[in-house]
C-alpha cells in the first residue's frame, strides 16, 4: 500500500473544484458500489450514514431504502460535493464535516455506507476512522466499505500498474486515491464478520468489504 496521500484540505479543494466532473468514475466504480448498495441490506425506518458522499449519486436509493421514517444522513468535508446531493436527494440530511471526527453521538446509526474515501486518507489515520465508523454505529449492524484495491488477474493488475505509477507522481491526478486491502485493519478495529469481494471493471478493481459492529 502507498503511505503517501493528500492532504484534508488538498482534498476539500480538489474535490470542491471537481464537482459534477467526479462522476465520470462511474464507469468503473458504479458494479462494486450497486454490490455494496446491496449488501448494505437496508431496511425502512433504518438511519443510515453515508460518509463522504460525494456527488450523491447513491444516496436517492438509500433515502428510498429507508423510507418512511428512515433517517438518511450524508457527511462530507466539500460543500461542493454536498449542494450537488441535495440536487439529486431532496431528503437526506447533510453534514459538512471531516471523517477524522464524526460529530454524531454514539451508536447513532443502523447502517455506514463508505466508498472510494478511505483510499485517500493517509494509512495512520485509518484505524481511528475506523474506530469512529464503530462508535457511531450501533451494536450488531452493518457497514460496507468500497475502496480501489490490488489487482486480482492480468488486466487489473496491469491498470493498478500504471494507476500506482501515476499515482507516485502526481496523488492529485488520481483523486488522491490509491488501492487499499481494509479486512484487516476492519477486524483490528472491533468489528466482526468480515467479508471481502472484489469487482473489476473496465480492468479497475474494487473491494467490497462488509463487517458488523
Ligand atoms: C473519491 S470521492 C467518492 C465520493 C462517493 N462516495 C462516491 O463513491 O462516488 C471522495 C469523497 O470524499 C470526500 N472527502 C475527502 N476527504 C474527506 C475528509 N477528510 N472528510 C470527509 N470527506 C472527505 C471528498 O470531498 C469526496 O466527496
Amino acid at each position: 500500500m502507498i503511505e503517501k496521500t493528500i492532504s484534508t484540505a488538498t482534498a476539500r479543494r480538489l474535490y470542491d473544484w471537481l464537482g459534477r466532473r467526479h462522476d465520470v468514475g462511474e464507469r468503473y466504480e458504479r458494479l462494486a458500489k450497486e454490490r455494496g448498495l446491496a449488501l448494505l441490506d437496508l431496511a425502512p425506518g433504518q438511519a443510515v450514514l453515508n460518509v463522504g458522499v460525494g456527488t450523491g449519486k447513491e444516496q436517492q436509493v438509500l433515502e428510498t431504502a429507508v423510507s418512511p421514517h428512515g433517517l438518511p444522513v450524508a457527511l462530507d468535508i466539500s460543500r461542493k460535493m454536498l449542494q450537488i446531493t441535495r440536487e439529486r436527494a431532496g431528503h437526506t440530511r447533510l453534514c459538512e464535516a471531516d471523517i477524522h471526527a464524526l460529530p454524531f453521538a454514539s451508536a447513532s446509526f443502523d447502517r455506514l455506507f463508505c466508498t472510494y474515501v478511505l483510499d485517500l486518507i493517509p494509512l495512520a489515520d485509518l484505524p481511528g476512522i475506523l474506530g469512529e465508523f464503530h462508535r457511531v454505529l450501533r451494536r450488531d449492524v452493518r457497514m460496507v466499505l468500497v475502496s480501489l484495491t490490488e489487482g486480482v488477474d492480468r488486466g487489473s493488475k496491469l491498470v493498478v500498474g500504471v494507476w500506482t505509477a501515476v499515482y507516485q507522481i502526481s496523488p492529485v491526478a488520481c483523486g488522491g486515491c490509491r488501492p487499499l486491502h481494509m479486512e484487516k485493519m476492519v477486524v483490528q478495529a472491533g468489528f466482526r464478520d468480515v467479508t471481502r469481494e472484489v469487482v473489476v471493471q473496465m480492468g479497475v478493481p474494487s473491494e467490497v468489504v462488509t463487517a458488523v459492529a
